[in-house]
This record gives C-alpha cells, sequence and structure tokens, in this order.
C-alpha cells in the first residue's frame, strides 16, 4: 500500500478522536506486513493520565487481533500542522520494531517519512533486557 493511502486512512481515523478536554483531533493508520491496516484515534478521559494518543490506539487493536509485525504508521493531527508522536508511542512502536517507518502528515499529499532512529535515538529496546522485539 502506498503512504498516501496509508495516510488517507489516517484522516478519516481522526474523525473519530474523541477529545472534550485538548479539542485536538489525531488519527493513525498502521500497516501490517501481510498488508491490513488498523485505524486509531486519539482517547480522552476525564482523569487525564487515562489518555490514550492515536497512535497506540492502532497498534493496540493490532496486537490485541495478534498483529505484530509492522510496516509503517501514519499519523496526522489538527491545525495543519505536522503532528510527531509523542515519547510514549514512540517507545511503543520501538517494543514491536525498530525500521517501522513513521509518516508524518498534513493530508495526502504533504507527508514526511522517519525512521524510528530519526524519531527516537539510542533507544532502549527488547533487546536490552534480553528479549527479541515484539515483532521478531
Ligand atoms: N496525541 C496523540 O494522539 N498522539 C500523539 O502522538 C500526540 C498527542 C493526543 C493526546 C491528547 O488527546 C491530545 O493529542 C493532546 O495532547
Amino acid at each position: 500500500m502506498e503512504y498516501k493511502e496509508l495516510m488517507k486512512r489516517a484522516i478519516e481515523a481522526k474523525k473519530m478522536a474523541y477529545v472534550p478536554y485538548s479539542k485536538f483531533h489525531v488519527g493513525a493508520a498502521l500497516l501490517t506486513k501481510t498488508g491490513k491496516v488498523y485505524t486509531g484515534c486519539n482517547i480522552e478521559c476525564a482523569s487525564y493520565g487515562g489518555t490514550n494518543c492515536a497512535e497506540r490506539t492502532a497498534i493496540f487493536k493490532a496486537v490485541s487481533e495478534g498483529e505484530r509485525q509492522f510496516e509503517a504508521i501514519a499519523v496526522t493531527g489538527d491545525d495543519n500542522q505536522y503532528t510527531f508522536p509523542c515519547g510514549i508511542c514512540r517507545q511503543v512502536m520501538v517494543e514491536f520494531g525498530k525500521n517501522i517507518k513513521v509518516i508524518v502528515g498534513k493530508s495526502e499529499e504533504d507527508y514526511k517519512i522517519y525512521t524510528m532512529d530519526q524519531l527516537l535515538p539510542h533507544s532502549f529496546t527488547p533487546e536490552d533486557l534480553g528479549h527479541q522485539c515484539g515483532g521478531c
């Protein structure tokens, strides 16, 4: 699947964002190595720490359905700006492989592609605990 199409799915997923507090909508679309797409939105909570980001919603949906090998994740937010994954989401991404591509976009036409090493250099990974990565 092309990244343009993955970004389209993220933009679509953003519509489902539950954001009564921040009013900041985020959508994500995760492409598995087998070509399936899992989407996610951010889901906020009156106890703010209970909030789940769009990226982790997509990753947790996929993992809970048996998927662990990921090719790429597209992320898009509000305000016509590039919305980058937060630190917690970056850490969850490297759990499932240091080669996942992160597509950060404003629209289907306007996006940038990053490697996990660019977004989370010198990361702490499952290998540091003597484990294989979650998707390896
Ligand atoms: N948010 C995401 O969904 N993904 C990110 O990587 C950045 C932040 C959400 C969390 C919260 O609902 C809102 O954006 C404002 O922080």
